[in-house]
């Protein structure tokens, strides 16, 4: 019985601290993505073509079950946060997703398929577009407000940490298709202008909901990407494809220094792995890899292999491969695009001092979205 006092003191001053302060507010962060950023909302999206419900994806996180995330690891976004101390976001979607969870945890509303644009993915039948993801932000900010407050919920969402991580598909899936229209409305250039600008005026929307501390992940050299070198008969990758995600980084670099400028109290950052990931193509031996071309999940002789599915052969070694299926890369290639966008945003280690537990009880507010709208 010898640090009962120290639990008492420990409780006493929980408790005064809940009565002094309210709402202890813990940073968390809130990550608006596509399949590079997705932990699990696609799975209930049941229409959704762009899965990764199945094996082997997952098979180097956690319980190796698949769990959402189109890799066999974590994510660019999971390794990011992690560095900063931050917790996890699960994914919106997950029925299990409480008020006490978004106010300790945040929220991922990142989807397989999704796109700065509408009419991106829709081949896919469902996803959420980044428009869609900001409307989903709004109604958990409403759910927020109504249970500490407007004053409370304002400094959650202000203090909170931002990521937007989309556009790949806007390319992949969209205009570089000619099956949607953007493909003949837009030549290269009217394209990035429209994409771009729906960039600028989406986080102009996330700044009036709260967002101030915001970084956009750039593109990488996406013309390189497994499924794009298969579409070409010598192998190589797709200089069109590359050139795309060099302008849209240059064009967003230049937006995102304008927007962190111009809106009141806002750090919003961009930043790329272009270069580096590039590099990694080209001398994969130099980083520790030892394929750059072709997926580490992949249909025996079959390309392109679409989906890793558990009738897939793997690769002997998951660590030697820059990419993991046809479009994504494998966990060791994040962690190196990571390691890069940690160098380029310049960032410490947030401190994580308040813990203190919400009062109220929970309750679950599972969504049940309409899923036609998506
Ligand atoms: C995009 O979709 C959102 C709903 O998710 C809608 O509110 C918005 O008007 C749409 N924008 C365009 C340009 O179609
Ligand atoms: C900017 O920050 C100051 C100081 O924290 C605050 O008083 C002000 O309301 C903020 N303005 C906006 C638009 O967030
Ligand atoms: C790399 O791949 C080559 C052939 O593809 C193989 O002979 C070699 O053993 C591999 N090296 C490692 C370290 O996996």
């Amino acid at each position: 019985m010898n640090n009962f006092p120290v639990v008492l003191l420990t409780i006493v001053i929980t408790v005064l601290g809940i009565a002094i302060d309210g709402y202890n507010c813990k940073m968390v962060q809130f990550i608006f993505g596509d399949s590079l950023s997705d932990v699990g909302n696609n799975k209930y999206l049941s229409k959704s073509l762009a899965q990764a419900s199945l094996p082997w994806y997952g098979i180097d996180f956690g319980n190796g079950l698949p769990n959402g995330r189109f890799s066999n690891g974590r994510t660019v976004a999971d390794i990011i946060g992690d560095s900063m101390g931050l917790p996890r976001p699960p994914a919106f979607l997950d029925p299990s997703l409480t008020e006490d969870i978004i106010m300790e945890n945040g929220v991922n509303y990142a989807s397989g398929g999704g796109g700065i644009l509408n009419e991106t993915g829709s081949y896919f039948i469902q996803r959420l577009s980044l428009y869609k993801q900001i409307e989903l932000f709004r109604g958990t900010k409403e759910l927020i407000k109504s249970r500490v407050g407007p004053e409370e919920a304002e400094k959650f969402f202000q203090g909170a940490r931002y990521v937007v991580a989309l556009g790949s598909n806007d390319f992949i899936n969209n205009y570089l298709m000619p099956v949607y229209s953007d493909s003949w409305t837009y030549n290269d250039e009217s394209f990035i202008t429209y994409l771009t600008e729906t960039l600028e005026a989406q986080l102009k929307l996330l700044h009036s909901l709260g967002a101030r501390q915001l970084m956009v992940f750039g593109l990488g050299p996406m013309g390189c990407i497994p499924l794009q070198r298969v579409l070409s008969s010598s192998g190589d990758c797709q200089d069109r494809a590359n050139k795309l995600a060099h302008s849209f980084n240059q064009a967003s670099t230049k937006i995102l220094q304008d927007l962190s400028a111009k809106l009141p109290n806002a750090s919003y950052r961009f930043g790329d792995a272009y270069d580096v990931v590039d590099d990694v193509i080209s001398n994969p031996y130099k980083y520790g890899f030892n394929n750059s071309d072709a997926p580490c999940c992949s249909f025996y002789n079959i390309r392109p292999a679409l989906t890793c599915i558990p009738a897939s052969s793997l690769c002997g070694d998951r660590s030697k491969y820059v990419f993991w299926d046809e479009y994504h890369p494998s966990d060791k290639a994040n962690e190196l695009i990571a390691n890069e966008l940690i160098k380029k945003f310049g960032f410490t280690r947030a401190g994580q001092p308040n813990n203190a537990p919400s009062p109220a009880p929970a309750h679950a507010i599972a969504p049940s979205p309409d899923q036609e709208d998506y």
